[in-house]
């Protein structure tokens, strides 16, 4: 593979957010200088931590930034110093308006168990036994981007959230969908509430329509109510899972608890082909343990393999990087999160720097037995 030139935005942001993107930073780094890349970090201010230096959560500079880089490294944004500020100026508003900004309509959160961690999750191993699937939520429209109205006070108080979609809306992350299937088992589960929901007929009726394309994959559709128990009783049946903004936001975190913590999910969101996709873990910025040295650096490290297959096709170097990760977790090493009954935790600097001894000792590996990455 011919040696690759990346600029990548760092956007640390609140809470545990600038620890773990420190910590995929360090790998990233290492990655570079072992395969011959050079990746241009570029940190810009995001989230409570723009609002308190700029006074808002999504400054020019960092807009311009991530929409002039070649990826984008999210850590997570929120927290309660910014909780009581109207919904539009919140840092949350800050990732919408990104999302909104750069187009990212599909997010992809893939639900992966290590092997070594089987004994942290809430099911049981037989349960888990092939469950591997991938969610794509689509991320620029519904209920999210509707209007938003809170009226009067008291019992004559009134709100609304209008959720819609428009046919264009739902193909363009169903296909994108589709294709992942396609490239996976074939099977493609797609989450709605059409009994109910004027957007979800529509949704059902954009998806089976699409479906026609893709004979290769084989298509159900569940009611979301249904799709959060079978998450849970089966969740081997999944290959990809489609759905739409607030029913994904819900079901990526019950999907990620059965990898045994929310800590471990990485996400990519991303627009058309060529625009740049952001990568964040989807654990959120967990104010009680910022600065403690306890977070998992793994969704934030997972969000970097993702980035170098996904953004940059450097499946070699993903893997290397895994495996590394799976290493030490087969030595045992845990940050609190992970740790069993009676198990030992170790800070999260700690768990990278051992990442990065095991990421050293397959290249020796390799040099010694003459096989590649
Ligand atoms: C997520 C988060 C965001 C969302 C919040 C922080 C706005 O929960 O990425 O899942 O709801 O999309
Ligand atoms: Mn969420």
């Amino acid at each position: 593979m011919t040696p690759l030139r990346k600029t990548i935005a760092v956007l640390p942001g609140d809470g545990i957010g600038p620890e773990v993107t420190a910590a995929a930073v360090e790998i990233l780094r290492d990655c570079a200088a072992t395969f011959g890349h050079q990746f241009d970090f570029r940190e810009f201010l995001f989230g409570g931590a723009a609002i308190d230096q700029c006074g808002t959560p999504l400054p020019e500079e960092t807009l311009a930034g991530c929409r002039s880089s070649d990826a984008i490294l999210l850590g997570a944004i929120g927290g309660p110093k910014w909780e009581a500020l109207p919904l539009g100026t919140r840092p949350e508003a800050g990732l919408l308006g990104l999302r909104q900004k750069l187009d990212l309509f599909i997010n992809l959160r893939p639900i992966r168990l290590r092997p070594a961690l089987h004994g942290i999750s809430p099911l049981r191993l037989e349960r888990l036994e092939g469950c591997d699937f991938e969610i794509v939520r689509e991320l620029a429209g519904d209920v999210y981007f509707g209007e938003h109205t809170l009226q009067g006070t008291g019992k004559d108080a009134r709100a609304t959230d209008l959720a819609a979609y428009s046919a264009a809306e739902v193909e363009r992350v169903a296909r994108y969908a589709f294709e992942r299937a396609r490239a996976r088992k074939g099977h493609l589960t797609s989450v709605d509430k059409a009994n109910v929901l004027a957007t979800s007929t529509l949704w059902r009726q954009t998806v089976t329509a699409l479906a026609r394309e893709y004979p290769g994959v084989t298509v159900d559709h569940l009611y979301v109510d249904n799709a959060a128990m079978q998450i849970l009783l089966r969740p081997a049946q999944f290959d990809v899972i489609l759905t739409g903004n607030l029913f994904g936001d819900i079901l990526s975190d019950e999907a990620a608890a059965l990898a045994g913590s929310i800590g471990l999910i990485p996400s990519m969101s991303r627009g058309r082909d060529g625009q740049p996709a952001l990568y964040e873990p989807i654990h959120g910025s967990a104010p009680t343990l910022a600065g403690k040295d306890v977070a998992c650096p793994l969704g934030a490290i997972f969000s970097a393999t993702l980035m170098l297959r996904e953004s940059f096709g450097l499946q070699a170097e993903s893997h290397w990087i895994e495996a590394a990760v799976d290493r030490v977790l087969g030595l045992g090493y845990r940050t609190a999160d992970l740790v069993e009954p009676n198990g030992r935790a170790v800070g999260g600097r700690e768990f990278t720097a051992q990442i990065r001894s095991e990421l050293k000792a397959l290249l020796l590996h390799r040099e010694h037995s003459g096989a590649s990455l």
